[in-house]
C-alpha cells in the first residue's frame, strides 16, 4: 500500500515539475507561422508607406501596409489598429553592367530581386510570449520570396527586442517620418 501511495506522488511530483516547464516564461515565440502568414499580393494590395534607397548596401527597402496600417498618418492617430500588417521589403538595386545602379524616372533605385520580407502584425492578445521584449500586440517574422522562413516565429524575440526601442509613444514601428512628428 505504501509502495502503492509513492509511485502515485512520484508520478504527481514528475508532472509537477514538467509541466510548468512547458509554460516557462521564456518560452519561446508561437510556433507556427499561421498567426502570421505570408502577405500574398502585397505589392498590389498594400499602400507603400515608405520607400528607401540604400547607397551603401545598393539596395531598395520599400515598408508596405495593409488598409488598416496605411489608415495611421500621423502620430497623433496612434496606436496602429488590431489587423494591421506592415511589410518591409528589402530588393537588390538593378545595376548596369559596370555595376552601377540604374535609376527610374523619378531618380529612385529599380528593384532587381526581392531578398526577404520583414512583417508585424497586430492582433488582440498578440506577443505576450515575447515577455520582458513585448512590444504591445505585435509579432514578427521574415519571410524568404519563396515564402520559407528567414526567422521564424520561434526566433522572432529579437525582431522585438529592438522594436521596443522604438518606444511605445510610436506603438513600436519606426516607419521613419510619420506626419506632424518634427521630422524624426
Ligand atoms: C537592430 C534593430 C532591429 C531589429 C533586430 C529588427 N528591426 Fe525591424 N526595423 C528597425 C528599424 C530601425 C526600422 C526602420 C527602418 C527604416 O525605416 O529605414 C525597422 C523597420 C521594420 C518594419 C517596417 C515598420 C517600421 O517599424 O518602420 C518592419 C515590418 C520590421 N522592421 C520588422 C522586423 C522583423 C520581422 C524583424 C525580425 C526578423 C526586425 N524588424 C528586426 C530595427 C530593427
Amino acid at each position: 500500500m505504501i509502495r502503492r501511495l509513492c509511485a502515485v506522488c512520484w508520478i504527481a511530483s514528475f508532472l509537477a515539475v514538467l509541466l510548468p516547464a512547458g509554460q516557462s516564461q521564456n518560452a519561446p515565440a508561437p510556433p507556427t507561422g499561421e498567426r502570421i502568414a505570408f502577405p500574398e499580393g502585397y505589392p498590389e494590395k498594400y499602400q507603400v508607406l515608405r520607400l528607401v534607397d540604400k547607397a551603401d548596401k545598393k539596395q531598395v527597402v520599400t515598408v508596405y501596409g495593409n488598409d488598416a496600417a496605411a489608415s495611421i498618418k500621423s502620430t497623433s492617430q496612434l496606436p496602429y489598429p488590431y489587423s494591421s500588417i506592415i511589410v518591409m521589403e528589402t530588393s537588390s538595386a538593378l545595376t548596369d553592367s559596370q555595376g552601377k545602379v540604374m535609376l527610374d524616372d523619378k531618380g529612385h533605385y529599380r528593384k532587381d530581386k526581392v531578398l526577404g520580407l520583414h512583417v508585424m502584425r497586430k492582433e488582440r492578445g498578440f506577443g505576450q510570449v515575447y515577455g520582458q521584449n513585448r512590444t504591445g500586440e505585435w509579432e514578427y517574422v521574415e519571410f524568404r520570396p519563396d515564402r520559407g522562413y528567414l526567422t521564424p516565429p520561434e526566433k522572432s524575440s529579437v525582431c522585438a527586442e529592438c522594436h521596443l526601442k522604438a518606444g511605445r509613444q510610436r506603438d513600436f514601428v519606426y516607419r521613419g517620418r510619420l506626419h506632424s512628428d518634427g521630422g524624426n
